[in-house]
């Protein structure tokens, strides 16, 4: 099997080291790296996006690892979180965003633009 290894992108930065009640709430900036933020070119038109991040610090190991693929688990073998975010702004390299479940430091490793016919 094909070992894929994955480059960050950007840096989360929104202080949170622990899961909030609400992170819908949380506002989050995703620190591109220089050399990427060219790859943001006309981002700011969309209303929102999907974050790809990494799970970098250890889950509760107490949570059984039951039907993880059935599951939003970051307990999973790719620790690949993937989530639905309400852009705010683009400004320079920094993507600011609301609503990202990702604590303070998470590796984002990929963002796309949320397209209605294709996210449908
Ligand atoms: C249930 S996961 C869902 C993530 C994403 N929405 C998804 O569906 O892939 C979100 C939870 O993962 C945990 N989490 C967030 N960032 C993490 C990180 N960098 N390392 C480990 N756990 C993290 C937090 O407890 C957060 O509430």
């Amino acid at each position: 099997l094909s070992d894929l290894r994955l480059k960050p992108i950007a840096v989360v930065r929104n202080g949170i080291r622990k899961t909030p009640k609400d992170w819908d709430k949380v506002q989050s900036r995703l620190i591109l790296e220089k050399r990427y933020s060219e790859g943001l070119f006309k981002l700011r038109h969309f209303k929102h996006i999907w974050v790809i991040f990494g799970f970098h610090t250890r889950h509760d190991p107490e949570i059984p690892l039951v039907g993880v693929f059935a599951s939003r688990s970051p307990t999973r073998p790719n620790k690949l979180g993937l989530t639905l975010v309400k852009l705010v702004s683009v400004k320079g390299g920094i993507v600011t965003v609301k609503g990202l479940d990702a604590f303070d430091g998470s590796p984002v490793f990929d963002i796309k633009p949320y397209e209605e016919e294709i996210d449908y």
